[in-house]
């Protein structure tokens, strides 16, 4: 091979490798402008996802559902269809050697978002009790609770709204009472239920309910529309001290989380901890 036929020969060359590598250039710069576009287009979406999603805020109208004495088969059926029906949650305090006969229940509550508190392990009167058993019924419900559902409970409800000093000192979960008593157990008629509810209720209540009688799944499948057309959110008891600012605190009292109340007087009481009348049901008698 001539002298000029190896420089032609290497010029070639020279072309070739320039013109793939600028083939690449060009590939490579149309790849990141693609990855740069898919990375856009998901941050987008992301952004999207994110801002579609706002929970209940304090200045809302916010109620809170509660209903003691369960689990029971056959009135939670009835009430997981109306919360279903209107997407709504609850708060359940349940006794704990009830939880194993109703399994199927308490998991439902869980899976529908419902709180599950405490109603301690055999519906026992606090205040007529010591140090010792007080602990041993609350940590015997929270176990139970736990293994059945999967849930742990973060609030409690003492039996026949009892409580005293040592119940105060014992209990390491918030005591939560009510503010709107359904009268349930006494009535057992939906209409009067409900007159007594819509009566009664106000931004922030927690009302009282029992699980455990017809009439009161029927008085929720008419309260609940006709708070939701008066511009509630429905939330759990939890949930209501959350989204209200309030923090709970083990063996303190609440009995409802109605909004601040302007500042024209001196003293401001937007958690009112006063205890309301002992007004539950005062004997437990199991229905089944
Ligand atoms: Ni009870």
């Amino acid at each position: 091979m001539s002298k000029v036929n190896i420089q032609k020969l290497i010029a070639v060359c020279v072309c070739i490798i320039f013109i793939v590598s600028l083939g690449g250039c060009i590939k490579f710069k149309i790849d990141l402008s693609k990855l740069k576009k898919t990375e856009a287009t998901t941050q987008s979406t992301t952004t999207t996802t994110t801002t579609t999603k706002a929970g209940p805020k304090a200045t809302d109208k916010l109620v809170a559902l509660t209903f003691d004495d369960g689990p029971y088969t056959p009135v939670d059926t009835k009430l997981y269809e109306i919360f279903e029906k209107y997407d709504i949650v609850a708060t359940f305090f349940v006794v704990g050697n009830r939880c194993e006969n109703y399994s199927d229940s308490l998991k439902k509550m869980n899976d529908l978002g419902c709180e599950i508190g405490s109603h301690t392990y055999s519906h026992q009167n606090l205040a007529k009790v010591g140090a010792g058993e007080i602990k041993s019924q609350m940590m015997k419900s929270a176990d139970v609770i736990y293994k059945i559902s999967g849930q742990k409970i973060k609030t409690m409800r003492p039996p026949e709204g009892a409580t005293n000093d040592v119940v105060r000192g014992n209990v390491t979960y918030p005591m939560i009472l009510w503010d709107v008593d359904s009268l349930d157990w006494k009535y057992r008629n939906a209409e009067k239920e409900y007159n007594r509810i819509m009566e009664t209720v106000q931004d922030g209540s927690i009302i009282l309910m029992h699980d455990l009688y017809e009439a009161t799944a029927e008085a929720v499948s008419k309260v609940v529309p006709k708070l939701i057309s008066e511009g509630y959110t429905f939330v759990t008891v939890s949930d209501l001290m959350e989204i209200r600012g309030v923090k709970p605190e083990g063996g303190k009292v609440y009995t409802d989380v109605h909004p601040p109340v302007e500042e024209t007087t001196t003293e401001v009481t937007s958690v009112s901890s006063t205890v309301s009348s002992t007004s539950e049901r005062d004997s437990y008698d199991t229905e089944d």
